[in-house]
């Protein structure tokens, strides 16, 4: 029988930022694919709810790791414990985001630090701790980074978002062209306007809500189980030759000038 090409049968899955949303959506998808997952956020509660919801849902295991992506300095130390928890890491799902909007010239510098610290820096480092460890093992692996519509445009009010998701798009180009000798694949998806609880304050919007769907062809919002398949496809052997890569998931948003 020919090799199921999506399936992630013995293999396990880090996602960050998935205790709701995105994340637990993707986290739950992989683990339907046959991954066991690692699921992490700031929040002990949420995540245990999650776990609940994932092992009844696909009969996977699920270990649930509570961290902070803004303490950078920690996230060394928080792979390793996942490495040990687990055996093993074969699947990196850089997910945890977080945005805020203001003026440009009058948006807080703290405010922008720790959205480029979520967004950029803790997926720069915890991609680094997932590289060395898999060449410890020897077999490759899979990074999946989450970008936006703001790795390619942007929108006013968004400045550290825009910069931290355009800098989601050239990190995952910079990794996957260096840890390509790895074995290792590293690759984007690209969500267009999803309804989440990041996204309430404007999916609840009627002026943005009007905005939003006639700039969108397919004239609707996403749902995050919507990024399944791209999540699957770039975690799975079904994209062994494929790198540097996002993957847009936006309704044909792009595609209309
Ligand atoms: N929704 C959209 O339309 C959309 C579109 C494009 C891209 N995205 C991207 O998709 C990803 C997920 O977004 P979402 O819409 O699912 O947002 P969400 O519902 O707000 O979920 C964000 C997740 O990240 C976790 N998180 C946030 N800050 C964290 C921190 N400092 N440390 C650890 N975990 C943290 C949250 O848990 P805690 O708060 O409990 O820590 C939660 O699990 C983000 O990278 C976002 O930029 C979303």
């Amino acid at each position: 029988m020919a090799k199921d090409l999506f399936r992630l049968d013995g293999k396990t899955a880090l996602v960050t930022g998935s205790s709701r949303g995105i994340g637990l959506a993707l986290a739950k998808g992989l683990a339907q694919y046959g991954a066991d997952v690692a699921i992490s956020s700031r929040h002990e509660e949420e995540l245990a709810q999650a776990k609940k919801e994932i092992e009844t849902e696909t009969g996977r295991k699920v270990w649930t790791f509570v961290v902070d992506m803004l303490e950078t300095a920690k996230l060394d130390s928080f792979f390793q414990k996942v490495v040990e928890t687990t055996g093993g890491v074969d699947i990196l799902l850089n997910n945890a985001g977080i945005n805020a909007q203001h003026p440009a010239e009058e948006f807080p510098y703290e405010v922008w630090q720790n959205i480029i610290g979520t967004n950029l820096n803790a997926v720069f480092v915890l991609s680094q701790a997932f590289c060395r460890h898999r060449k410890q093992v020897g077999k490759g692996g899979k990074i999946v980074n989450t970008g936006s519509l703001m790795s390619h445009m942007t929108r006013p009010k968004n400045p550290p978002y825009a910069a931290s998701k355009g800098g989601i798009l050239m990190l995952t180009k910079a990794l996957g062209a260096e840890w390509a000798k790895y074995g290792i694949t590293v690759n984007a998806i690209g969500p267009g306007f999803l309804k989440t609880k990041m996204t309430r304050h404007v999916s609840s919007d009627e002026t943005f809500n009007k905005w939003m769907l006639a700039r969108t062809p397919m004239n609707r919002w996403g749902e995050p189980e919507e990024l399944v398949g791209a999540a699957v496809f770039l975690s799975s052997d079904a994209s062994s030759f494929v790198t540097g890569q996002i993957v847009y998931v936006d309704g044909g948003i792009l595609a209309l000038l």
